[in-house]
């Protein structure tokens, strides 16, 4: 029997016109921000710190992104490359970057100078759960670079410091001279019932603090468990090792996050550049509960 196309009962969401290729979200993604640069602190030999602010206000109010989010920073005639928002959500229009120097791109990012224009586009990706973290202890793990987004919970939190428990920092570096946003810890100390322990696995000249490995400092960090979220950040040959460790304790892997980082191109799941296994890691990450991360082949 030919099928009437009236006899077809079109269920509502079958009625919408499909959203093939994703344009309307391709129209907000593809679009660039013009935005300024306002300051510039050189932290470390090889990483500075860039302040951006947006030229056009309209923009500026409609740019709105959570911790764990990065942006695809365009220098136009050298290229387009993701980072991570390093930055406070609390300011409109204003947005931080932690560089680190390591090829064509940022090479050139080093030698901009302040009032320099780039673009970006974004926020991309998922972000931390603030929202599930809330009344519990949050402990926060960094590798090196991993301080770079770890910094937007750490702001976060102490925005909104009343919606959580106890707080644990712990950072770990190669050399202390690799240390990143020390002339901040004063103010990170400050925030109500927060413990920051610093590690350097290399002893150098002047450096009173600890030596060893970030799993050192894990090793005798009392923690209510049952109750406590772990954020991790770093290389993830760290994850390996500091989400064993977590594991031991009894922090189940549902409650341990980690930053996933691939190589990137489009930042909105087109190129498949940033593919681990069939998932995308600029939409489906950079952030990630462990336990989807141990089933992805090969993603540590
Ligand atoms: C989601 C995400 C967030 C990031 N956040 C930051 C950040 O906050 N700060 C920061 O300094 N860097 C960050 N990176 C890494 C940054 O994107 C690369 O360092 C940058 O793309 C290098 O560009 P380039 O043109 O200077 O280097 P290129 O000339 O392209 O390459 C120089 C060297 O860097 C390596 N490289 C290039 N891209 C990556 C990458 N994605 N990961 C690791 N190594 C790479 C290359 O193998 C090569 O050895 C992030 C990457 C991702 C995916
Ligand atoms: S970076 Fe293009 S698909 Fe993820």
């Amino acid at each position: 029997m030919k099928i009437q196309v009236e006899d077809i009962n079109l269920t509502p969401s079958l009625n919408v016109v499909p959203d093939f290729n994703r344009k309307a979200s391709l129209m907000k993604t593809d679009k660039v921000y013009e935005v300024q640069i306002t300051n510039i602190v050189a932290l470390t030999e090889h990483e500075k710190l860039f302040r951006l602010q947006f030229i056009h206000e309209d923009e500026a109010k409609v740019f709105h992104f959570l911790p764990g989010q990065f942006v695809m920073l365009e220098v136009p005639g050298f290229g387009e490359i993701p980072i991570s928002l390093s930055a406070s959500t609390a300011f409109v229009g204003q947005i931080e970057l932690c560089i680190r120097k390591a090829g064509k791109v940022t090479g050139v990012l080093h030698n901009a100078k302040i009032g320099s224009m780039v673009g970006i586009r974004g926020p991309f990706g998922t972000h931390f759960p603030m929202e599930k973290m809330t009344g519990k202890d949050v402990l926060l793990i960094a590798g090196g670079l991993g301080i770079v987004p770890l910094r937007g919970p750490i702001l976060w939190i102490n925005e909104h410091r009343s919606q959580y428990g106890k707080i644990y920092i712990l950072y770990g570096v190669k050399t202390p001279s690799q240390i990143l946003f020390d002339y901040q810890f004063k103010e990170w100390e400050k925030i109500y019932d927060c413990e920051i322990d610093i590690i350097s696995e290399e002893k150098s000249p002047g450096w009173s603090g600890k030596t060893g490995m970030i799993t050192d400092l894990l090793k005798d960090k009392e923690m209510d468990v049952r109750n406590t979220y772990a954020v991790v950040c770093g290389p993830p040959v760290m994850f390996k090792y500091v989400c064993a460790d977590l594991s031991e304790k009894g922090i189940p892997m549902d409650r341990m996050f980690v930053d996933l980082e691939r190589r990137m191109h489009c930042g909105m799941g087109k190129c498949c550049r940033c593919m681990v296994g069939s998932t995308f890691t600029c939409v489906d990450g950079p952030v990630m509960d462990y336990w989807t991360v141990m089933n992805l082949k090969e993603a540590i």
